[in-house]
């Protein structure tokens, strides 16, 4: 019973062309990211969605291909993806979607990527209505303007307002409903939504209410609808924790000794720590303070100790890649506050050394990089200088 999603993101937004500087208006940014990306998102949250199909247009296909892997990579949805290339007119583009779906897929929603603000309800309500056996379901909202037909500037003829809805997307379908559907109508037939099709073929199609939210980016002045739903960076905090052992001649570690590193800073003649990288507790602690920060995981699973590329790598390429990616999440870093936990050596003669190094890889200023150090008064590990510890908290702003 699996459901897919049709994501139409195949069109040319000649409407918009002008306003939007010839960008396609499925690729303008919202919050950072290629607006697609936002219903996209929104269905891989809907639980009875296995996967969503991509349809781009073909002469961008390779580039949005490759903007969508990277996407994919920092923020895995948890359904699957896939992309194919769209066609002249819509109804085109939701036949290539179709053509390419897993043989297994029982439902299809098609959706235009236009709509970024679809909503999980409103989802819910075409799987739901669908999974009670209806074959087409479509979500409209109740006409608030009268709607006329005319003709050279001359009305000719007025609707019963009360008798008509306006319809939305997602649109949703037995998907051999949807196949039958399309081989019935044949070429000629033209429609600007799918359950156009359904109808023409004599089915019934089934009505959910819509939401409001869910308008189509069409016209130059729905622009304003995205600068008003760009999110608000939100404020984050991430700690990080890490402990190396020191070396000790009577009981040899299964890793090797290295001379110790604090925040890329040379300790000379202080206790060698045990490592797989070049052991600099403190980077350490940072990297995973600034993974925290964008729910990056930790330390451990960008950079196993398993891997022999690490061997006595310096701590700052950690760093540094954990920046990348939290810079790719959205992440800006304002302030970082750092602890350094251990008997020997003593700290303080090395803090400001550490702490301009600190700034530097985080390109942050001085003045936004603290550094405290203290011993645990000779209790437990570090009492007894077997071993240094470090935290880290990182505060920054994170645009979602
Ligand atoms: N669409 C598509 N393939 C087409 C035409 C449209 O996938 N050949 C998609 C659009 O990307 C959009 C949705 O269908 O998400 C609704 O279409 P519309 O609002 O008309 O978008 P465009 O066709 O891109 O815009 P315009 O009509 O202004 O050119
Ligand atoms: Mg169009």
């Amino acid at each position: 019973m699996s459901v897919w999603t049709v994501l139409l993101a195949a069109g040319s937004g000649t409407r918009l062309a002008e306003a939007s500087g010839g960008v396609k208006k499925q690729f303008l940014r919202l919050g950072g990211k290629p607006l697609y990306w936002r219903s996209l998102s929104t269905f891989a949250r809907c639980p009875d969605i296995a996967g969503v199909m991509v349809v781009f247009p073909p002469a961008d296909l390779d580039a949005a291909r490759k903007a969508l892997a990277g996407l994919l990579a920092a923020h895995d949805p948890g359904v699957a993806v896939l992309t194919t290339a769209g066609g002249v007119r819509r109804q085109d583009s939701v036949q290539n979607g179709l053509a390419a779906l897993p043989s297994d897929c029982r439902f299809v929603l098609v959706h235009d990527a236009a709509r970024p603000f679809v909503d999980p309800a409103l989802v819910g309500r075409v799987i739901t209505a669908l999974r009670e056996g209806h074959e087409a379901v479509i979500p409209v909202l109740p006409v608030t303007d009268t709607i006329k037909e005319v003709r050279e500037e001359t009305v000719l003829a007025t609707f019963d307002r009360s008798r008509l809805a306006a319809v939305q997307t997602p649109q949703g379908f037995d998907a051999a409903l949807l196949r039958q559907a399309f081989a019935h109508a044949g070429e000629e037939f033209t429609v600007t939504d799918d359950a156009s099709l359904v109808e023409h073929l004599g089915r019934p199609v089934h009505t959910v209410p819509g939401h409001p939210d869910n308008r189509k980016i069409t016209n130059p002045e729905d622009l304003a609808l995205l600068e008003d739903a760009t999110p608000s960076p939100v404020p984050v905090v991430g700690y990080g924790y890490d402990v190396h052992r020191y070396a000790n001649p009577a009981h040899p570690g299964k890793q090797p000794a290295r001379p110790m590193k604090l925040g890329g800073y040379p300790i000379l003649g202080a206790p060698e720590v045990l490592a797989h990288s070049d052991g600099d507790v403190l980077l350490h602690a940072l990297t995973d303070a600034i993974l925290g920060c964008v729910a990056g995981g930790d330390i451990g699973q960008l950079f196993p100790d398993s891997n022999p590329d690490f061997d006595n790598m310096a701590s700052g390429v950690f760093v540094s890649e954990a920046l990348l990616l939290a810079r790719e999440a959205g992440l800006t870093i304002t302030h970082v506050d750092l602890t350094i936990i251990a008997q020997v050596p003593r700290i303080g003669p090395h803090a400001q050394a550490i702490r301009l190094n600190v700034a530097a890889l985080l390109s942050l200023d001085k003045s936004r990089v603290n550094l405290k150090a203290t011993t645990e008064e000779g209790l437990g590990f570090t009492g007894e200088k077997k071993g240094i510890k470090a935290i880290a908290l990182v505060t920054g702003w994170k645009r979602s």
